[in-house]
């Protein structure tokens, strides 16, 4: 199975998905795309051996759709069976979700569905939960919606901080990520709970 993932920043869940496609995984990574031409992850990608494409969103001024038409030139080369969305910050358009509908992943910090959009880990500590989390789900046209892979949970601590819940949560992420990434290209969307 050929895995495109797609990034905007810094890469650390792509960097765990790229290192765990070894050996009898059955899947590789064959492109890693982002919306930003400086996306740290594209660096750390290319160390990885892992071929990249950047198309900056800002060069098409909003249009959604032409943006995404230029980032398929790239994507549809590298011939992907699956996508990863891995810290992906733009919104897909219907059209370009219904490309991949049922093969393509996101992880989002929240354990769904709550809190789906931004700012989860401050809305998770001013609701007072207790715990939080990961959830890597199918991505389909309703944003942060979509069945869900796999969750992983971690606990609040005293004195948590958006910041301190984020680093947390991002550890459980690099761990869920791959274990669902696994699963989903050996054929089992079996739901996964770490
Ligand atoms: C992190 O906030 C993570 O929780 C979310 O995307 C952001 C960047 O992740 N999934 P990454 O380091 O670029 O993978």
């Amino acid at each position: 199975r050929r895995v495109a993932i797609l990034i905007s920043g810094g890469g650390s869940n792509m960097v765990e998905l790229v290192r765990s496609m070894t050996g009898d995984h059955p899947a590789r990574p064959v492109l890693v795309a982002s919306n930003d031409p400086a996306a740290a992850g594209l660096a750390r990608a290319a160390e990885l051996g892992v071929p990249t494409a950047a198309v900056d969103h800002r060069a098409f001024k909003g249009d959604r759709a032409a943006f995404e038409a230029a980032l398929l030139d790239p994507l549809l080369a590298a011939r992907p069976d699956i996508i990863c969305l891995a810290g992906f910050m733009r919104i897909l358009t219907p059209d370009f979700v219904r490309r991949f509908e049922g093969r393509m992943l996101n992880i989002h910090p929240s354990l769904l569905p709550k809190y789906p959009g931004l700012h989860t880990h401050a809305r998770a500590l001013e609701a007072g939960d207790r715990e939080a989390g990961a959830t890597v789900h199918l991505v389909t046209s309703v944003l942060d919606d979509g069945p869900i892979l796999g969750q992983a949970r971690v606990p609040v601590q005293p004195g948590d901080t958006a910041a301190t819940l984020a680093a947390r949560v991002l550890k459980a992420e690099h761990r869920l990520y791959p274990a669902a990434l696994r699963r989903f290209a050996g054929g089992d969307a079996s739901r996964l709970d770490l």
